[in-house]
């Protein structure tokens, strides 16, 4: 039996940050109720032409070194991203001609927030099915360019960077299991109501936002997450207390917490990056992994439960031996 596991992490923020103060002087908000109401206390803003592919390449690269590999040992890019460079090719394409790797399987994967845990079960399951040995896997976003900065409901919410991993074949299960789940029934609830297919009107209207229902996304992302742990934790015959990090969504803090308290998780246990990083969409997750990776929290042979939330409405865990 092949199984795969993280061999590197790697991750990048744009160099721009605004802070909550400097929405106050955009929007009728406050930095006390953006913390109190979200944790968020500053976010990273891509510059003028700087591209998800952009902010990929250098969390690629990053975690390509901590893995110690070559780009070109890559049989496998997948690139989880809402905001890509271009209609096609795709941003796994784009990355893999600057990574000079030529012929490795390569696309994107569109699950809004719960992205990079979807692509992280997807490239799972290419690695044991035996076809496939090493795979890069990205959440990468640069949500700034779908915001609407005179909604104060989500212009405050949101910001940009990436995350990666490296994932290699080996005989001990890493990814233990991963849990991939979708509702399109909510779909209005949390939408940007433009795209090619749709014509290009809202578009030129420049009204292609971010649209959120954002008490009624609250309320069904706490009970959705509660259930995901519990379906994980009894899938995987495991007991709250075999998790050692809780890796979440940083969408809120206080959607967080709910998640830690069913878990019975003390919050030292939990990675938490919402107040300097917003909510980063598919690139949440593999960021806040890497920050605990970094600076030595999270070790080797940790047991990992990531999960995340989003647009779809989509959801997922991804169970990892570290
Ligand atoms: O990653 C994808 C999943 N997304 C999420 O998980 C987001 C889920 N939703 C949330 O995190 C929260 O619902 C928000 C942070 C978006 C909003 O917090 P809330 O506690 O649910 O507030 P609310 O929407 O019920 O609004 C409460 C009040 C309203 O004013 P009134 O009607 O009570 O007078 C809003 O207009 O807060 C007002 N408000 C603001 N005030 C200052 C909304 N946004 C702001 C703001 N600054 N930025």
């Amino acid at each position: 039996m092949k199984y795969a596991g993280i061999a590197g992490t790697g991750s990048y923020l744009p160099e721009k940050v605004l802070w909550n103060k400097d929405l106050e002087a955009m929007v009728e908000t406050t930095d006390e109720w953006i913390r109190e109401r979200t944790g968020i206390v500053k976010r990273h803003i891509a510059a003028d032409g700087e591209t998800t592919c952009d902010l990929a390449e250098k969390a690629a690269r990053l975690a390509i070194e901590a893995a110690g590999i070559a780009a070109s040992d890559i049989d496998l890019i997948i690139v989880a991203t809402t905001t890509p460079d271009r209609v096609f090719p795709s941003t796994a394409c784009l990355l893999q001609h600057r990574l000079e790797n030529h012929g490795a399987t390569a696309f994107d994967l569109q699950a809004v927030c719960t992205g990079f845990v979807y692509a992280l079960g997807v490239a799972d399951k290419f690695i044991r099915s035996g076809s496939h040995q090493t795979a890069l896997v990205i959440g990468a976003e640069t949500l700034s360019r779908i915001l609407d900065w005179r909604d104060r409901g989500t212009c405050v919410l949101f910001g940009d960077g990436a995350g990666a991993v490296i994932l290699r074949r080996q005989d001990e299960p890493g990814i233990q299991a991963t849990h991939l789940h979708a509702d399109g029934s909510y779909h209005e609830l949390l939408t940007v109501n433009a795209g090619v297919s749709q014509g290009y009107a809202a578009l030129q209207a420049g009204e292609a936002y971010i649209q959120m229902k954002g008490n009624e996304v609250f309320r069904v992302a706490v009970n959705t997450l509660g259930q995901i742990v519990d379906e994980t934790l009894s899938a995987n015959d495991l007991n709250k207390e075999d998790i050692d990090w809780l890796v979440p969504h940083q969408a809120n803090i206080r959607i967080i917490k709910a998640t830690a308290r069913k878990l019975r998780m003390p919050l030292e246990r939990v990675v938490m990056t919402v107040e300097d990083h917003a909510n980063t969409s598919a690139a949440s997750v593999p960021l806040a992994l890497d920050t605990a990776v970094r600076d030595g929290r999270i070790k080797r042979g940790d047991l990992l439960l990531l999960e995340a939330f989003g647009g779809g409405f989509t959801w997922g865990s991804a169970l990892v031996r570290y």
